[in-house]
């Protein structure tokens, strides 16, 4: 049986010296083309994004917006999520996006599944206490499954969730939330297109 060990990188701790401030810094995991990465940037050049994919070939299109725009506060990483904690260090990560993540709705232990809390787990190697995880998806089982693991753990709090993000719920976020969260992917944008409905789950890592 093949062995897969964790990989050791050398900007483990060094991603503020690569962005040379100490502003908080946002993962996007499973990034895609990096719609998210590169929209929250724009919104916040006081803060760093790193977009997070396995395929690398997708998030050339962040990429090269982030580029075409001149930000600074961009960066891409090409790596599966199962190994993400080997990149980031204890406390270097402020927040996490998970945007329309492969659903794996009959993963019930969450081991692929990386919207679960056994993945969560994990983001806390490196996620600060108070940290948020964000997780939009088009998948009711995501949805429902983030509700149950997150609502069961006393280490999690559920700050907000909506079944439907485009329905009443935008109208009642303050004007930050409202603009953050309108942010598009290619995937919710192909799901909206099929008619589908976006949910919306903040965690808290307590
Ligand atoms: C359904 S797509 C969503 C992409 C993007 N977030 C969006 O909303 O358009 C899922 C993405 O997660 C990536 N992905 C899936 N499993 C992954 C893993 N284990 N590690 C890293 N990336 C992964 C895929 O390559 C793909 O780009």
């Amino acid at each position: 049986m093949p062995i897969i060990k964790e990989q050791q990188t050398f900007m483990k701790g060094e991603w503020h010296g690569f962005f040379q401030n100490q502003a908080p810094i946002t993962l996007e995991l499973g990034c895609g083309k990096g719609e998210y990465t590169v929209g929250l940037a724009q919104r916040y050049p006081h803060r760093n994004f790193i977009g997070v994919d396995v395929k690398g070939h997708r998030f050339h299109k962040g990429a090269k917006d982030a580029l075409q725009m001149g930000l600074q506060n961009v960066a891409f990483l090409r790596t599966r999520v199962e190994f993400i904690a080997s990149y980031f260090a204890p406390d270097e990560v402020d927040e996490i996006w998970l945007t329309f993540s492969d659903p794996q709705p009959q993963d019930k232990v969450g081991v692929r599944r990386i919207t679960s809390k056994y993945y969560a787990d994990k983001y806390r190697q490196f996620l600060k206490t108070g940290g948020y995880i964000h997780i939009k998806h088009d998948n009711p089982e995501v949805y429902r499954l983030a509700l149950l693991e997150f609502g069961d753990d006393p280490r999690y709090e559920i700050e907000t969730h909506t079944f439907d993000v485009y329905g009443e719920y935008l109208t009642q976020q303050t004007s930050e939330w409202q603009d953050i969260l309108q942010i598009r992917t290619y995937y919710e944008q192909m799901w909206l297109d099929e008619g589908r409905v976006t949910k919306y789950v903040r965690v808290r890592c307590l």
